[in-house]
């Protein structure tokens, strides 16, 4: 069979990234521009910077990612893009300049959800085998998704308010550390110790999630000890949060992983980054001789791999967008 090169394109709010993977597994070549910097000193993503930061760099960053893999346009089979969910004039920057290449070139377009491609970061890893559970993890998204085949999506839980990583965003600005602070917590829990008592959050028989009242709940412990003129440790509260948060995650996707009678579990997200969610979910899959994939570190965050990987599936699979497609801020993965 002839091997299928997909470039993807990926800008839905950070990161300018566009990458070529072939045969939906195979990464040729990566490139992947961040704005973290740029956004740092406002303490979280500023959406009018984001689309000007992304306008100047996505011709660039098109042209080194085929530089990088010694190709041209023409070696390229279709071009795959996120179509959302995500920020409108971010999105709006990666599907034009998707839809200038085609009209261009003459390659077919693939509109591939955002979600989609985090999911298919872990084929990046080892080819996805059916039937599977995935726990979705991101800035904007926790949920708990089924999968019986390729691209057939099935969520079974989610959040009833925050998502996992807006909670890791805010709670670290409680304690002053600057943005994304997702990382810096995990690192901070590393050296602290569970000192502080925070509950386990929605603890029930669903597959949902709340992770409004944890925030909440670090926000008001923060509050009183600064009232009773005591320091607040940064490093025991990071590691007492981030003990609520992967236990109850860990508990839920388990108990969905029994259930369900699959032998696969994925990871996916930015979230998933996170050394203590992963070293717990290993010693779970371990013990209950599940196999466990997680993205490389560098493909949990926002990538263009990840998308050109979704996007080869849709291509086999004949779902091709037009020309006058349309992008969805809030597109639903199911
Ligand atoms: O998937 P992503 O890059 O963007 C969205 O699609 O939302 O996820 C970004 C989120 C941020 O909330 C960031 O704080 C969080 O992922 N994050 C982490 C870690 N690395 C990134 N959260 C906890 N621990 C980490 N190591
Ligand atoms: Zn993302």
């Amino acid at each position: 069979m002839k091997d299928v090169y997909i470039l993807g394109i990926e800008s839905s709010c950070d990161e300018t990234s566009v990458s070529i993977v072939k045969n939906g597994c195979e990464e040729i070549n990566t490139v992947i521009l961040s704005q973290i910097d740029i956004h740092k000193k406002f303490g979280g993503v500023v959406p009018e910077i984001a689309s000007r930061s992304h306008v100047e760099s996505i011709t660039i960053v098109i042209e080194d990612c085929l530089k990088g893999a010694n190709m041209t346009m023409n070696d390229i089979d279709a071009i795959a893009v996120t179509y959302g969910p995500g920020l409108s004039g971010s999105l709006l920057v990666g599907t034009e300049a998707a839809k200038a290449l085609s009209l261009v070139y003459n390659k077919p377009l693939i509109a591939v959800n955002h979600m989609a491609g985090h999911i298919y970061a872990n084929n990046l890893v080892d080819k996805l085998d059916f039937p599977l559970i995935c726990l979705v993890v991101s800035g904007g998204h926790t949920e708990i998704i089924y999968m019986d085949k390729d691209l057939s999506f099935k969520k079974i839980g989610q959040t009833l308010d925050d998502s996992v990583g807006e909670a890791y965003d805010k709670v670290a600005r409680v304690i002053d550390v600057p943005y994304p602070g997702g990382p810096v917590i995990d690192e901070y829990s590393k050296i602290g110790k569970d000192n502080y008592k925070l509950p386990l959050p929605l603890d029930d028989n669903s597959y949902n999630f709340s992770f409004s009242g944890i925030k909440s709940a670090v926000i008001n412990l923060v509050h009183n000890e600064k009232q009773r003129g005591n320091e607040i440790n940064k490093y025991d509260l990071s590691c007492s949060f981030q003990k609520v948060v992967v236990d109850i995650l860990t508990k839920k996707t388990m108990k969905a992983v029994k259930e369900y009678g699959v032998k696969e579990l994925l990871l996916a997200g930015g979230v998933s980054a996170n050394r203590g969610l992963r070293d717990k979910f290993k010693e779970l899959c371990d013990k209950e001789n599940i196999k466990l994939i997680i993205p490389n570190i560098k493909y949990c965050t926002d990538n263009a791999a990840m998308i050109a990987s979704a996007g080869y599936y849709m291509y086999k699979n004949n779902l091709l967008a037009d020309l006058d497609f349309k992008i969805d801020p809030n597109a639903d993965l199911c």
